[in-house]
């Protein structure tokens, strides 16, 4: 059994993690990650308070295990984030803040409600801000990953995080899928992975079975940076691009987002219909380079049970054997 200091920290059973993702909204993935032994984490952008109330019940109902609310600190609205602090979750999982945002606040809240807080980073001067300002666990992200992500390679940025918090536990997120990349992100200081694109592609995701089927036929080159879905979805983000499937949506619009801001709202409307109908022309699909390592849909239980499984025996017999 891997034991590491984020699992100490957060009282997991397993050092790994699913990111919050805003734009997935399924407490029975959460529910099962957790359950499984990992740390799942619900993406509460985009939910309303009852929303937040009932998931987190529904998330307690399902496992007795320690889980996440995540918050996107540019968009937290005050009343959810009292919801979900009213809820007392083990966790409170935030990412992106403004720059003249301060964490404080949010962090000693979270503390002052019994829960242990993770944030999520993708440079090193944002993880010196959030381990400053108090934040238990920093999760490193590199620009591999899926969704909103910065410029650095995940490779990179966990040792120099690393060691820029340090003691503090480090979560390497951002291009891992695998037993492989969870005894890489060890090798590099890390005290697990976090992965998002991996547990799209599970049995409990509520994204459209095309979805998944693009990311489970995808060979990991087919993604780019880049501003088209979040100018459609009328988001700036501070300081990111969103890492998404090439297709004919985003071609349409590239190099011409000035048009696209004089029709965001027709674009929006057929953004919405296109991800109901699972249209993969139509829809931005976000989702990482990792997606190259995905030849399934399983359930996320099998998917946590395998990943620890496989790091262990890389770690007890594969490397350990090149030692001579
Ligand atoms: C569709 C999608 C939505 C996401 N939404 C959020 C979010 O709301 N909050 C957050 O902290 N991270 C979000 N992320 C980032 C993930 O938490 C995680 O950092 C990322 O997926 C890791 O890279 P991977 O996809 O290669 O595993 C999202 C990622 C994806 C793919």
């Amino acid at each position: 059994m891997i034991r590491t200091a984020f699992c100490e920290a957060l009282g997991v059973e397993h050092p790994v993690a699913l990111g919050g993702m805003g734009s997935i909204f399924a407490p029975p993935l959460v529910a099962a990650v957790s359950e499984a032994g990992g740390l799942g984490a619900l993406g509460c952008h985009g939910l309303g308070v009852e929303q937040i109330r009932s998931s987190a019940r529904e998330i307690s109902e399902r496992t007795r295990k320690p889980y996440g609310l995540n918050f996107l600190l540019f968009l937290i609205d005050e009343k959810c984030f009292e919801a979900a602090l009213a809820a007392r979750p083990p966790v409170i999982a935030f990412a992106w803040p403004r720059g003249d945002q301060a964490l404080e606040p949010y962090i000693e809240r979270a503390h002052g409600a019994g829960a242990k807080v993770t944030f999520m980073v993708s440079d090193v001067a944002g993880a010196r801000r959030a381990a400053e300002a108090g934040a238990d666990v920093i999760v490193a992200q590199g620009s591999e990953g899926g969704g909103h992500v910065g410029w650095m390679g995940s490779i990179a940025l966990t040792p120099i995080v690393v060691d820029a918090v340090a003691p503090l536990p480090v979560l390497s997120a951002g291009g891992f899928a695998d037993g492989r990349g969870l005894a890489a992100a060890l090798a590099l200081g890390a005290s697990g992975v976090l992965f998002g694109t991996r547990f799209l592609a599970s049995e409990e995701s509520p994204l459209h079975r095309n979805f998944k089927q693009a990311i489970v036929a995808s060979d990991g080159h087919d993604t780019l940076l880049t501003e088209i879905p979040d100018i459609a979805a009328n988001l700036v983000w501070p300081g990111a691009m969103s890492r998404s499937r090439r297709n004919r949506f985003v071609e349409r619009w590239a190099g011409r987002e000035w048009a696209l801001r004089r029709h965001q709202a027709e674009a929006l409307a057929g953004v919405q219909a296109a991800r109901l109908a699972g249209d993969l022309d139509e829809a931005p699909l976000s989702f990482g380079q990792d997606a190259g390592l995905i030849r399934e849909v399983l359930p996320a239980a099998q998917i946590v049970r395998r990943v620890v499984a496989d790091a262990e025996r890389i770690l007890t017999n594969r490397l350990p054997g090149l030692i001579r």
